[in-house]
């Protein structure tokens, strides 16, 4: 079996000594949604930056994508970040851009035909539910529709792993339940779907695997 991402043993210490990971063990699986929970302080971002290749363990093993995170050369990175979509909690939408401008920013890197590229920001629109705002400046958006022009930007070079962090932090419950099912369904498309959240009455609503953190531990339920 092929891992997703495969933690062993990975502890993560900041300079100066603090411990934002305790051996932690476990895997991410194809197409599996997970919530990955605990207080502030608790690791989630760290468990995420590990992911994405911004910080390393400080010890023991992970390879996320096939790649030993452990020895990842400079020069592979940006292959390895080609491969993951990530979601930050303030957006970071280029505001005086409309929608269809923010997304073809992100797939201009792709390499893809101007026609190919407009095909598919039409059919991410569609899954976002954003169609009739395409043209909308993002400065024009609600947070809940800027959120989802983020997830669609995320998801606009079909990454095979998505890191969400606190994606529905300042959305009102029933939207963040709408962009949780949207997460949902961009998982079940085969996309590893990965959520820090510590919006626990959100979580207790959602059925999906939970990973919590207490103080860089995983607590196992
Ligand atoms: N760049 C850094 N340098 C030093 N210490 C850090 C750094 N980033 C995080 N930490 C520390 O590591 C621990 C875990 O931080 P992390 O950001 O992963 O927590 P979190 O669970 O995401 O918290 P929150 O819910 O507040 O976002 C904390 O004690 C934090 O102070
Ligand atoms: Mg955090």
């Amino acid at each position: 079996m092929t891992y997703v991402a495969n933690f062993t043993n990975v502890t993560k210490r900041y300079p100066r000594g603090i411990l934002a990971l305790s051996r932690v063990t476990l895997q991410l699986t194809k197409g599996e949604f997970t919530f990955l929970t605990g207080p502030s302080g608790a690791g989630k971002t760290t468990f995420l930056r590990l992911l994405f290749g911004e910080e390393h363990p400080t010890d023991g093993e992970l390879a996320v994508l096939g790649y030993d995170m452990n020895h990842l050369k400079s020069r592979q990175l940006p292959r390895l970040r080609r491969r993951i979509g990530v979601v930050f909690q303030d957006f970071r939408l280029l505001s005086q851009r409309t929608t269809v401008e923010n997304l073809d920013i992100a797939l201009r890197i792709c390499r893809l035909s101007k026609e190919e590229r407009i095909r598919r920001i039409k059919a991410i629109l569609r899954i976002v539910e954003l169609e009739g705002r395409a043209d909308s400046f993002a400065e024009e958006l609600s947070g809940g529709e800027q959120q989802r022009v983020a997830i669609a930007r995320a998801i606009s070079g079909d990454p095979e792993l998505l890191l969400a962090d606190e994606p529905t932090g300042n959305l009102d419950p029933d939207l963040s339940q709408r962009i949780m099912e949207l997460l949902r369904k961009i998982a079940s498309r085969g996309t590893t779907v990965i959520v820090a959240t510590h919006d626990y009455a959100m979580v207790k609503r959602i059925e999906a695997r939970t990973i919590h953190l207490e103080a860089g531990e995983v607590l196992v339920k």
